[in-house]
């Protein structure tokens, strides 16, 4: 699959204060990607980089194969973006606002009322913007950002400002817009979201990337196991097999009653199973509960602290 956005040994400094360092990206076309980290790790400066907003001290970006001191112009039609804070004319409606950023854009205007039914704006379209509340100018952020059907969109901690339903309707218009074709890259603090979104991660820390991939090849990577709780039938440390091959097969495992916890590599969760079953014990229950993105970050940033 072709690369919409290719990033290479990017920096940028302000002063003596290195924002970016040195950092290697690559998102495929089709792709919901996403950058997390602390506040001030890197996130909006690399993506204001992306976005040509700001020059990068040194290193080089391709956008669709694309350079920016050759073809600023083209760039800018392929990416939509939705700033962390936007600020739009008070005294506009939101019809009037997205129909100057049509015009701006230059998409017809039959878009307008289009890209406003899809953000939930189409019932107040005639209102003044001053007026709207902050979810709702995320909204409109967010219709300007799609306006002109851009390949990539870049979302800026878009989940900010809105309730829990605005929430899950924005992950809703991700998902359309991702299945659509548009490859989707976005900064979160909320980790909930990025391991419900995102395919692929990068996890920013004072201005480099400390770990990416998806959330399974993190959870490999940092060891993480999968905690399995089975419940069985009658007394399991009486009908038990060798514990101690179980231990060196599939890792640690305590008994209590007739419930067994086992913490095993998420890979092995059948064989665990199977392997119980071969015994001839009997399963009457059992649930699994992988290592969610919120340890994989403590963990990741407990190796920062140490290296
Ligand atoms: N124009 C600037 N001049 C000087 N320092 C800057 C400038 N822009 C950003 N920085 C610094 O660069 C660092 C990274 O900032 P950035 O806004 O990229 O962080 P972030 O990861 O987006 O944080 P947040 O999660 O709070 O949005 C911060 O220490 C910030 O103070
Ligand atoms: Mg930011």
């Amino acid at each position: 699959m072709n690369e919409i956005l290719q990033v290479k040994d990017l920096e940028k400094s302000f002063g003596d204060f290195v924002a970016v360092n040195k950092i290697n990206l690559n998102i495929k076309e089709g792709e919901i990607f996403s950058i997390l980290g602390h506040n001030g790790a890197g996130k909006s400066t690399l993506i204001k980089m992306v976005l040509g907003l700001i020059n990068p001290t040194s290193g080089e970006i391709w956008i669709d194969g694309l350079q920016y001191r050759q073809k600023s112009k083209d760039i800018k039609r392929i990416i939509g973006y939705l700033p962390e804070r936007m600020n739009f004319y008070a005294n506009l409606t939101a019809w009037e606002t997205i129909s100057f950023y049509a015009k701006l854009k230059e998409v017809q205007p039959e878009r307008c009322e289009e890209v406003l039914e899809q953000v939930g704006l189409a019932d107040v379209m005639h209102r003044r913007v001053g007026a709207f509340s902050k979810g709702m100018q995320q909204r409109l952020g967010l219709a300007q950002a799609v306006i002109h059907r851009p390949k990539l969109l870049i979302l800026d901690e878009p989940t900010t400002g809105l309730d829990p339903i605005g929430i899950m309707e924005l992950k809703q218009m991700i998902r359309n817009w991702n299945q659509e074709g548009t490859t989707i890259f976005f900064s979160s603090h909320n980790l909930a979201d990025v391991e419900e979104l995102a395919g692929n991660m990068a996890i920013m820390n004072k201005g480099s990337i400390v770990a990416d991939g998806s959330l399974a090849e993190l959870q490999q990577k940092y060891k993480l196991r999968t905690k399995i709780k089975i419940k069985v039938s009658g007394d399991p440390s009486e009908t038990w097999f060798s514990q101690q091959q179980f231990t060196s097969r599939f890792g640690k495992f305590e008994i209590q009653d007739n419930t067994m916890t086992c913490y095993c590599d998420s890979r092995d969760k059948m064989d665990v199973l199977k392997t119980l079953l071969d015994k001839g014990i009997k399963i009457e229950d059992f649930s699994v509960d992988e290592p969610g993105l919120d340890l994989v970050y403590q963990e990741v940033m407990r190796n920062c602290a140490i290296f």
